[in-house]
């Protein structure tokens, strides 16, 4: 009878694994520490950062350690833009971003119902009301087809469970000629006090974005420890 249970169960885990491979894009290991085991174009995927991390988020001391101030300053904006910042997680650029494009909006997208009641209860504190709290899945930020100027996406796209389905729905997303920035923590560099997963270089990112048809436009190194890559679509 033992076999019988190993048989199903191994039956289980292929069709699992079937499910969530409908496009053969990923492969699968042993998850190292902090990783899921799925592996996308020779990377592994990293764990996603829980709620609970909404604290370090929010720490006093990112402006000066990480420059977000920069990053907002030279996000290439304009007042009317549709933005969409993916991985918002506390809304912590949303919120800066919205007041730079005040006849446009933000979508301020999540997959973790905590993190969208956190945006919630800010956007009802502070009035900016052009940031739109959107539950995406893992697979889709649920965005309007070609409707969006520019995407960011800061220290998530690591840790999405489907970087291609995401990817693939974020270009269908963009307008025409519309921008993805994409900012993570720098692999190249060693003393970047980030664990190895999340991180990302230059070189993986650009093949990635490559691998769903955008256009590398350039790589911005202004930032003490992330890099910021632009696309186009
Ligand atoms: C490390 S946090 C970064 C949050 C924010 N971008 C920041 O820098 O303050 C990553 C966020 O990405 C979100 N996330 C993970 N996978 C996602 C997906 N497929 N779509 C949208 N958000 C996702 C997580 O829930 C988490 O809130």
């Amino acid at each position: 009878m033992k076999w019988r249970t190993v048989l199903a169960a191994a039956l289980l885990c292929t069709s699992t694994l079937a499910a969530d491979t409908p496009t053969g894009h990923y492969q699968y290991s042993q998850p190292s520490r902090d990783g899921i085991g799925k592996i996308y174009m020779g990377r592994e995927i990293s764990h996603v950062m829980g709620h609970l991390g909404a604290g370090w988020l929010e720490r006093g001391e990112r402006e000066r350690q990480e420059r977000t101030d920069l990053l907002i300053d030279r996000l290439p904006l304009k007042p009317e833009f549709s933005v969409a910042d993916i991985g918002a997680g506390t809304g912590y650029f949303s919120f800066p971003v919205a007041e730079r494009v005040p006849q446009g909006r933000v979508y301020a997208v999540d997959i973790q119902p905590e993190m969208l009641a956190y945006i919630e209860e800010r956007k009802r504190k502070s009035g900016i009301d052009n940031v739109l709290p959107t539950r995406g899945s893992v697979s889709d930020p649920r965005l309007p087809a070609s409707a969006i100027d520019l995407a960011f996406i800061v220290d998530a796209y690591h840790e999405f469970s489907h970087p291609r389905e995401m990817g693939e729905a974020l270009v269908a997303a963009l307008k025409p000629g519309g921008l993805l920035v994409l900012i993570e923590y720098r692999a190249e560099d060693p003393r970047v006090p980030i664990k190895r997963l999340h991180k990302m270089s230059e070189a993986q990112v650009r093949k990635e974005m490559a691998a769903i048809g955008l256009e590398w436009v350039r790589t911005e190194d202004y930032l003490p420890q992330q890099h910021v890559i632009v696309f186009r679509k």
